[in-house]
């Protein structure tokens, strides 16, 4: 059978799209749809990887047998995320065993803040190329950015291409587990004068970070995203959504909610997908 002309095939989409319909199959994409589809499912998938990869000396460092346990659990289950992710990426015609093997997940930076750069080819958001050096920066990462994965990710649950949605079911699930781990720990911590201030020193190193990974407000990009039903609001709203429930949260464990402002020329586009 003849292809069909990208025109013809762009109509047929944009029907789709504004009927609230679904994509399932390669040949309803678009280059377009195909391009930006590839690029976001990829961020997550590699930031899924690199978060297990950096989770993993804490098996063997957690506090307790418990924790050891926990842990395990956790990297087990980002491990899995990224494989979900992979797959998914096959099917849209990624070489993922040569992406794999081309790229390091487990590099991670030294400085303190790299705003929003990007540190190599992979395309990781860039909160993931931090080191996780201590206990409270282990559970200030589930704290902060599991949450913070956790609202970026509502729109891809009802997203417009559905193996995303059907592959995400499960991963939110378990995001919401880590982050309730973040939770309980965070409150131990918290109303523990021995800890409270080390917990305060570690979420004022991540909640920034975490804030940085939402991408800039009234983004282009993300318009186009929106147009394509990948996404479903705007970068700014979602970041909006996660300081309101971490200040809910920080008032109720009495934490200082750390400043952080927009920088607006270092700000990417673009805005990140998990963890
Ligand atoms: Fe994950
Ligand atoms: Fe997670």
């Amino acid at each position: 059978m003849a292809k069909e002309p990208e025109r013809v095939k762009q109509e047929k989409l944009q029907e789709k799209l504004s009927r609230g319909g679904k994509v399932e199959m390669l040949d309803e994409m678009t280059d377009e749809y195909r391009g930006h589809l590839t690029h976001l499912m990829m961020m997550q998938a590699d930031s899924e990887l690199a978060g297990a990869f950096g989770y993993v000396p804490w098996i063997t460092k957690s506090p307790d047998i418990k924790e050891t346990l926990q842990v395990a659990q956790i990297v087990k289950d980002e491990v899995r995320h990224a494989r979900v992710m992979y797959r998914l990426l096959e099917g849209v015609g990624v070489d993922v065993d040569r992406y794999y093997k081309e790229h390091n997940f487990n590099l991670r930076v030294d400085q303190a803040d790299i705003g929003t750069l990007r540190v190599a080819d992979d395309k990781r958001v860039n909160i993931f190329y931090y080191p996780i050096e201590t206990w409270f920066d282990f559970i200030m990462f589930n704290f902060c950015m599991d949450r913070g994965a956790g609202h970026q990710l509502e729109d891809s649950l009802d997203c417009s291409y559905k193996p995303w949605c059907e592959g995400m079911e499960g991963i939110f699930k378990e995001e919401a587990m880590h982050m309730a781990h973040g939770d309980q720990w965070t409150q131990r911590l918290s109303e523990d004068s021995k800890t409270h201030a080390g917990l305060q020193k570690a979420l004022d190193k991540w909640y920034p970070r975490t804030m940085n990974i939402f991408g800039r407000k009234d983004s282009p990009k993300n318009a186009i995203y929106r147009k394509l039903g990948l996404k479903k609001r705007d970068n700014e709203e979602v970041r909006q959504a996660f300081a309101k429930d971490v200040a809910g949260l920080c008032a109720k464990f009495r934490l200082r909610v750390p400043d952080w402002k927009p920088e607006a020329s270092k700000m990417s586009e673009e805005p990140f997908i998990p963890g």
